[in-house]
Order: C-alpha cells, then structure tokens, then sequence
C-alpha cells in the first residue's frame, strides 16, 4: 500500500515541487545521488574505484518530452564518457542509459540513434554501455533496441525484472554467449496481468532468473542488496564455477556500502550503480518505496524545517 502510494507520488509534479523546495532534502538525495554535475560522478567514481569497485553511471532523467532535451541526454553522456576516459576511469566504470531520456516515448527511432552514438563514444573510450529497464509498456521496445545496438556493440548491457512474468523466458533468449543481463527485482508499478505482486514471488522468480543466467554463457550482473539473493548468487557461483571475470554483483550507491566492501574483499567484481544530475527525484522515490526505513528517515527531515 505504502509503495503503492509514493510510486504514484513519484509521477506527481506538486510533489516533485514539495520534496524539491524541502531544506533538508538535500541531505537525503546526497545519501543516493553522487550529485548535480558530472564533476561529481567523476569524484565519486575516483573514490569507488580506488576502493576496488567497478562503477556504471547514470545520468538521470527519464521521460524526456522534446528532441533538444534528448539530444542535450545524448550530449552529456558523449562529453561524460570522454572525461572518463582521460581521466582513466575506464574501463572499471561503465554507463547506464535509459531511453526513455533519449525520446523513446515519442520518437525510437531518435533513442536508437541517440544510443548508438552513445555505444560509439564507449567503444572509442574502451568501455561499455548497459541499457536500463523502464516500465513494461517499454520492455518490447527496449529490448528490440538492444538487439539492434548488439549487431555492432555485442557487449551493450540488457536489464530484466524478476517481477514480470515474462522474464524467465526472456533471461533464456539473453543467456547466450558474451550477453551481458542484469537481473534485478524490478521498481515499477505494475499490474497483476504482467508481474508478479507478492515479495515471496518475486524473489522466487529472482532465483529461477538467476540460475538461468548463472548456468548460462553470457555474462549475469546480479544487481540486489537482498542478503538471500546474494548467499544464492554466491553458491551458483561456486557451482558454476564462475570466477570474478565471469560474472558480477551490482549494487546501488548509497544502499548496503559495508556489503558491496565485504563482496570485494571475498574476490568478486562488485559494480555500483552511481547516479548523478538534478533530475533525482524519479529515482529518489523508487528508493523510498524499497525501504519504509528510509521514508521514516525522509519524513522526519521534512519534519524538521
Ligand atoms: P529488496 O528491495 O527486497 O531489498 C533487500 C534489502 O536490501 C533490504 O532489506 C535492505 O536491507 C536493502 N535495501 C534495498 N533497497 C534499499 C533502499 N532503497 N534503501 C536502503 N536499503 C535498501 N530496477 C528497474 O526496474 N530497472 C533498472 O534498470 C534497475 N537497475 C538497477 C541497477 C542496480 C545496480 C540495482 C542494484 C538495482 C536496479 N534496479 C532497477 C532496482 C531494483 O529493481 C530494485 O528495485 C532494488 O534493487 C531493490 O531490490 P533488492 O533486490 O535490493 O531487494
């Protein structure tokens, strides 16, 4: 109910407005956003890396509305992946795209374009590229770009949710070799008709997802905090006997930091996803519906101004 409630909030623009204005929101955002500018996710990515994580950036905004505004999107991330790679930050770090910020909600071809130039870009800084998942209304259309942007970038990331019915089956089609998945649980809302809606649920079809991609030949990216999913990451492993350069955890900045540096110093590659930019709140609020943890958090912060 509670989720239910800020992921409608989350689409709202006076709360946007509201949480914006709030003083002490600042304090909050920080906690899960390197910050406004790329500067920042440079500062932050130098400090993760140098602690021996692998990082993907996200420059965030999503539900972009004119071509000027994807084509500013495409933009920053040219400019992003050329500082990374004078920098020498790659190929430890990566970037994380959504197309929805490219005008993918008015125009796919104008996000394919878009995408492919960005997949260029990380080629020539020696990196690569992974494709974040939206809603289910965007599943088709985003993964018939990904198998467009695989003819010439093979290694363009893909992203599955645990919580659609539809994704064990899609996790067989992207086992195969040299295919980078990224399993997660899924943030959306959705209906009953396409996901699944109970916790047990999802995490049940987490592990079938998983043990498809584990004993597959691509290359899974197991991107939860969950404790359970992690033990089982960790024992398919094991099993599979996938060593450090064949599979990887991924874990969002800010959320279980102690566990991302426990992963790292058992041996595994550990890539945190950091975002960055100011169009935070989309995604500060799917972080709040996660955990009632951390809307008691943001509630007494708004208390106190
Ligand atoms: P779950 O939510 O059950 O959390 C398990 C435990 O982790 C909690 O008990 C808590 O300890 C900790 N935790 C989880 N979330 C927390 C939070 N917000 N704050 C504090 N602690 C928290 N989704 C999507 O739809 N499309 C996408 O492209 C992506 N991409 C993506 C990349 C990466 C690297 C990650 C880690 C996640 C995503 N997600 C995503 C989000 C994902 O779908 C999911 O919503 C979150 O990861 C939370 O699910 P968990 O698997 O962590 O389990």
């Amino acid at each position: 109910m509670l989720r239910t409630v800020i992921l409608a909030a989350a689409r709202s623009s006076r709360c946007e407005q509201f949480v914006a204005t709030a003083p002490y929101t600042r304090d909050i955002v920080r906690r899960f956003v390197a910050g406004a500018r790329t500067d920042d996710a440079l500062r932050v990515t130098r400090a993760l890396v140098q602690d021996g994580l692998a990082v993907t950036l996200d420059n965030l905004g999503e539900d972009t509305v004119t071509p000027e505004q994807a084509t500013a999107v495409r933009d920053e991330y040219l400019n992003l992946l050329e500082l990374l790679a004078a920098a020498g930050l790659t190929p430890a770090t990566e970037v994380s795209v959504k197309l929805s910020a490219l005008g993918q909600t008015f125009d796919e071809q104008l996000a394919y374009d878009h995408a492919r130039a960005i997949c260029v870009a990380a080629d020539t800084a020696g990196t690569m590229v992974t494709l974040d998942m939206e809603d289910h209304t965007t599943t088709d259309s985003t993964l018939d770009i990904l198998l467009k942007l695989r003819e010439d970038h093979p290694s363009t990331g893909a992203v599955l949710q645990a919580y659609l019915r539809r994704t064990e089956s899609d996790c067989r089609q992207l086992a195969g070799a040299g295919s980078r998945v990224r399993l997660c649980k899924g943030a959306y809302r959705e209906p009953e008709s396409v996901a699944y809606q109970s916790a047990h649920d999802v995490d049940r079809s987490y592990v079938r997802c998983l043990n498809i991609l584990m004993s597959g030949a691509g290359y899974p990216m197991l991107a939860t905090h969950d404790p359970r999913l992690i033990a089982i990451g960790e024992d398919r492993a094991r099993w599979f006997d996938r060593g450090p350069d064949r599979f990887e955890f991924q874990m969002l900045y800010g959320i279980r930091p102690e566990e991302q540096a426990r992963l790292v110093g058992d041996g595994y590659t550990v890539r945190t996803y950091v975002p960055y930019g100011d169009q935070w709140y989309g995604y500060l609020m799917r972080r709040l519906a996660e955990r009632p943890a951390n809307l008691a958090f943001f509630a007494r912060a708004l208390m106190h101004q």
